[in-house]
């Protein structure tokens, strides 16, 4: 009696191993494995993006300190270029002796001045500031005189000014050789 019951039983589970859908036991298996694939290679992935990302720190690109400014006969005696301005934020003043590079920032709180030509002055439009064309400061706010800069002439005949490199007139700097391009 005990072996009929036992028989039944086993036919039973073996009934409904044969009635269970084959597709449905393989997709579940399948999906549990891809699932399990994908996950690793996102992780992979992600790993592999951070170390590429490590080899490479990040670095702020700042532009050179350092420009071309052409040659010295495209320069005037006696004139106040505003070519450089702009982009460099410099004069390049010739006069009798030379060629000397006068940063445009104001000393008093750094906006930009203007050179006005007729009245032989750099001013500054925010508080008033005023500056020799040699830019010494003489009216408003600012408390001395402009920076000089770096100026050479390089080797292809090119003036080269070097912005990082200052010369300040407290200071008795703008005696120096390389505050002032003789030609
Ligand atoms: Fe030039 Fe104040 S910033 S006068």
């Amino acid at each position: 009696m005990a072996d009929d019951k036992k028989t039944n039983k086993a036919a039973a589970v073996k009934k409904a191993d044969k009635d269970e859908p084959k597709d449905t036991l393989y997709s579940r298996r399948d999906f549990f494995s891809y699932a399990g694939w994908a996950s690793f290679m996102a992780t992979l992935g992600l790993s592999s993006l951070y170390f590429t990302r490590l080899l490479y720190p990040r670095v702020l690109f700042e532009p050179s300190p350092i420009f071309k400014a052409g040659r010295p006969e495209d320069y005037t005696v006696g004139e106040v270029s505003t070519r450089w301005v702009k982009d460099e934020r410099v004069w390049l003043v010739r006069d009798n002796e030379g060629i000397y590079a006068v940063f445009a920032l104001c000393t008093h709180l750094g906006c930009t001045p203007r050179w006005l030509r007729s009245e032989s002055k750099y001013k500054c439009p925010c508080h008033g500031s005023g500056f020799t064309k040699e830019g010494i400061n003489f009216e408003g706010p600012a408390p001395r005189a402009l920076e000089r800069l770096k100026i050479a002439l390089g080797p292809d005949g090119q003036i080269v000014v070097d912005k990082s490199k200052k010369f300040l007139y407290e200071k008795g700097d703008w005696g120096k050789t390389e505050a002032l391009l003789r030609v």
